[in-house]
């Protein structure tokens, strides 16, 4: 059984998607932990479940690197297989991708390389693109560039605002991550053979 930690800022929509995927009779992984840099709303779906929570509030720590090496102090207890970024808000410091990489994934509202960062629903409608879509990658040390795992299309409809586009988003990226989940701990995805084929494509 694959032990999963994932971690968020906000609603935690997609970790919900998780816990209840992960619930079901079968699945082959687990949630162990739920992490957030903030007192996220979220906390309420790991709560329904019994899942411990473990609050790492980014703003009492002086560098993003005293926060990180706490983030992971308090993680590590759980000895996750994998770490889930489902929603983190935060830029995570080298140290912390260094040690988790490659059992460390995220998600991302678009179609990654497209629209990377933090505002990656408002990125593509500001573009006037027709599709965007979402992805799942490998974290690497830069910002949504590591190697994709997992992405679909969805269309930008006229008349769309960033929740509307952000919620028919939302859908496509729970499936593509509870499939990426599935596949890690069913062994058909080695995240480490995909992280070196990724090295060696580099120049
Ligand atoms: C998700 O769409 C996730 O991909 C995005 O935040 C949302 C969290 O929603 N993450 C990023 O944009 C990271 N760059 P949720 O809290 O309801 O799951």
């Amino acid at each position: 059984m694959l032990t999963v930690a994932v971690l968020i800022s906000g609603a935690g929509s997609n970790l919900r998607a998780l816990l209840d995927a992960a619930a079901e009779p079968g699945f082959p992984a687990r949630i162990v932990v739920v992490g957030a840099d903030r007192q996220a709303d979220g906390f309420a779906h790991a709560e329904a479940f019994g899942i411990p929570t473990v609050l790492v509030p980014f703003r009492e720590f002086e560098t993003r690197e005293e926060w990180g090496d706490e983030l992971r102090r308090q993680i590590d207890v759980w000895t996750p297989d994998l770490v889930v970024l489902s929603g983190l808000m935060r830029l995570l410091p080298t140290a912390l991708v260094d040690a988790w990489a490659p059992a460390l994934i995220n998600t991302h509202p678009a179609y990654l390389p497209e629209f990377p960062g933090a505002h990656g629903v408002r990125d593509a409608l500001a573009a006037g693109v027709t599709e965007t879509g979402a992805s799942v990658i490998v974290v690497d040390g830069g910002v949504d560039s590591g190697p994709i795992l997992a992405q679909e299309r969805v269309p930008v409809l006229p008349g769309d605002t960033e929740h509307t586009l952000h919620e028919r988003i939302k859908p496509v990226e729970r499936r593509l991550l509870i499939d990426v989940v599935r596949a890690i701990a069913e062994g058909r995805t080695d995240l480490a053979a995909v992280a070196a084929s990724a090295a060696s494509d580099l120049p």
